[in-house]
């Protein structure tokens, strides 16, 4: 049976599981070779929560280069809460080199091209070597995030990495884990108190308003059906690098 089928499978089996199962499963199912992309928002802080329950959780951050300074404090905070290790993954120094010679530093500003190819340099590379090696990798991403991910599953096969991925709070709301964040103290990135439901890179997230949507503050020129940026790409990709988003 090949992994995408075994994958279907965990997917039927726990599709209805709460997230600490969830969790508690993949981690006795991948053992060391599984690991949480971890952006330090209140999602990624409550997977660590849930998996630190169980084990030892491990997980990698993607630096791009431009995260705020805040996301380094929640880092530091949820690395010392929970005692935690961070593999910290970089873009290539001579694709930002190249970047910023040709087109300066604020090039996904002028269009949809040029921020695809900034996140590609800055996110979706260091992704796929952070994911390499793995067995399974953990999310923290919520079906009613966006209109982009109102599909997802609790286990999915990732065919641009050839790889499972998990998304324990695909059925959570955005209530769920404040609540699950409340009752066990788990620390909160510095901005979401700030009006950032969402955080991302600085200069592509800004705070919004109350009852505006969590993400309408990311790329907040381009329409909801573009704001991803390549990490949960749906469909293969030959060469995660080279990638359409
Ligand atoms: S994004 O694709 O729009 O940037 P979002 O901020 O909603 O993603 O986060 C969704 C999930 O992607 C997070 O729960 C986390 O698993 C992963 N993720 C996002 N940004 C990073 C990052 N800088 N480093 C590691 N994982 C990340
Ligand atoms: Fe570049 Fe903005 Fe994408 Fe960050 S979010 S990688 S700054 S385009």
């Amino acid at each position: 049976m090949s992994d995408e089928q075994t994958t279907r499978q965990w997917a039927d089996k726990l599709a209805q599981a709460e997230p600490g199962a969830i969790v508690a499963w993949a981690a006795g199912e991948f053992g060391e070779r599984l690991v949480l992309a971890c952006s330090f928002s209140l999602e990624d802080a409550v997977v660590v929560d849930l998996w630190a329950r169980v084990g030892v959780p491990r997980l990698f951050a993607l630096d791009t280069g431009r995260l705020p300074e805040e996301t380094f404090i929640a880092a530091e905070a949820l690395a010392s809460r929970y005692d935690l290790r961070i593999e910290w993954y970089h873009p290539e120094a001579t694709a930002i080199e190249h970047l910023l010679a040709s087109k300066g530093p604020l090039s996904f500003l002028d269009s949809l091209d040029n921020r695809h190819e900034c996140c590609r340099i800055r996110k979706v590379e260091p992704l796929a070597r952070a994911l390499d090696g793995r067995a399974a990798w953990l999310t923290g991403l919520r079906r009613d995030q966006a209109t982009t991910r109102t599909d997802i599953g609790v286990v999915e096969w990732d065919a641009a990495h050839r790889l499972p991925k998990i998304n324990p709070l695909a059925g959570w709301t955005r209530a769920d884990v404040e609540a699950h964040a409340a009752a066990h103290g788990v620390p909160v990135h510095p901005l979401h108190r700030r009006g950032y439901p969402s955080i991302g890179c600085a200069p592509c997230t800004r705070a919004v308003a109350d009852g505006q949507h969590e993400r309408s503050g990311r790329w907040w020129w381009e329409s909801p059906e573009q704001k991803e940026c390549g990490l949960h790409l749906r469909r293969p990709a030959v060469d995660p690098s080279a990638a359409n988003i």
